[in-house]
């Protein structure tokens, strides 16, 4: 607890950490080759991760936070007062703090593996919020959770609170049994207040995945370089080039590696091969209708109860609700 107030608390949760050497091997073995985006998160790619949320062709941060302002009356009076709100994953805390203003919550929960950032930002908000209970949880919120024993967390309601369309990053069918997990969590009476990008022209899609300064490039190709560093293995960088492209039939931008020539890459005494033009898959990032993401949180047992968006229809906040 030391220099936080005697409302904060930290709790690592972490069981079984899977393995990362493990993971990468086996998604190079696969005829397309593909690396988890789980991975993109160490402490460079979070720093990279958030110069893409300020980037000029990257809309969904500040069209999010846009909306959050402009709506927050509506969206805190759905959630309604003296909830516990549970928060996925923890980005720089833009987001939150609107919300948790509005709302004066019992406690705030932030869920997140990558502990360090996890200990930066819920450490900002107790600090910011003296009298709010929170309760820091280090965890994988993509697998079943339990939540600790902590005064507060109880509730009148519990929401989880999943912005930033990291939904998107799930495949549809992954999507649907996380939701599933989250609808457990929050329980009959509770909800989840969700941020999703919508499906648009493809032209905005493109280059917000291509930015022109190449953040989102070195973001992609972090990835090979984390392999090297934590795993000893040998890529080159230079003989990679990040391509993302939007995927009209399935709906999702692409992120690839394509590998510039044909080489051979060790990590730790494993041998992978790659051909001129064959490419890493590294990440999906699934865009929806607001009638196709209320189908999907229907089919998870949710029940929409609003949805906002902005006047460019660019991006959603649904408010789903656990019915009795
Ligand atoms: C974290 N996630 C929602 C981002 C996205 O848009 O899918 C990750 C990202 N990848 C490239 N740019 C941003």
């Amino acid at each position: 607890m030391g220099r936080h107030a005697s409302r904060y608390s930290f709790h690592d949760l972490r069981r079984d950490p899977g393995s990362f050497l493990d993971d990468v091997a086996a998604g190079l073995a696969r005829s397309q080759k593909a690396i988890p985006a789980k991975y993109f998160y160490d402490r460079r790619g979070c720093e990279l991760f958030e110069a893409i949320c300020r980037l000029p062709e990257y809309y969904p941060t500040r069209t999010e936070i846009g909306l959050m302002r402009s709506r927050i009356g509506e969206i805190a009076q759905c959630l309604g007062r003296r909830c516990a709100v549970i928060e996925y994953g923890s980005g720089s805390g833009r987001k939150t703090r609107i919300l948790l203003e509005a709302l004066d919550p019992v406690a705030y929960v932030p869920v997140d593996i990558a502990r360090e950032q996890l200990e930066q930002s819920a450490g900002a908000i107790a600090r910011a919020f003296p009298r709010l209970t929170v309760a820091a949880v280090c965890a994988d919120y993509s697998r079943p959770l339990a939540l600790p024993r902590v005064d507060g967390i109880g509730a009148r309601r519990r929401v989880i609170y999943f912005p930033g369309s990291t939904i998107g990053n799930f495949t549809p069918s992954g999507a649907a049994v996380f939701l599933r997990g989250a609808r457990e969590l929050a329980g009959t009476g509770g909800g989840m207040l969700i941020g999703v990008d919508l499906r648009k022209d493809p032209a905005r899609l493109n280059a917000a995945y291509n930015d022109a300064r190449g953040v989102t490039a070195e973001f992609n190709l972090n990835l090979l370089a984390r392999i090297n560093r934590e795993l000893g293995a040998d890529f080159e960088l230079s003989a990679f080039r990040h391509h993302a492209f939007y995927n009209v039939r399935l709906g999702r931008v692409e992120m690839h590696l394509v590998s510039l020539r044909k080489q051979r890459v060790t990590i730790r005494s494993r041998v992978f091969r790659l051909r001129a033009g064959e490419t890493i898959h590294t990440e999906n990032s699934y865009k929806y209708s607001v009638a196709g993401f209320q189908a999907l949180a229907r089919r998870a047992g949710f029940k929409p109860a609003a949805c906002w968006t902005d006047p460019e229809q660019l991006f959603a906040i649904h408010y789903l609700t656990v019915p009795g």
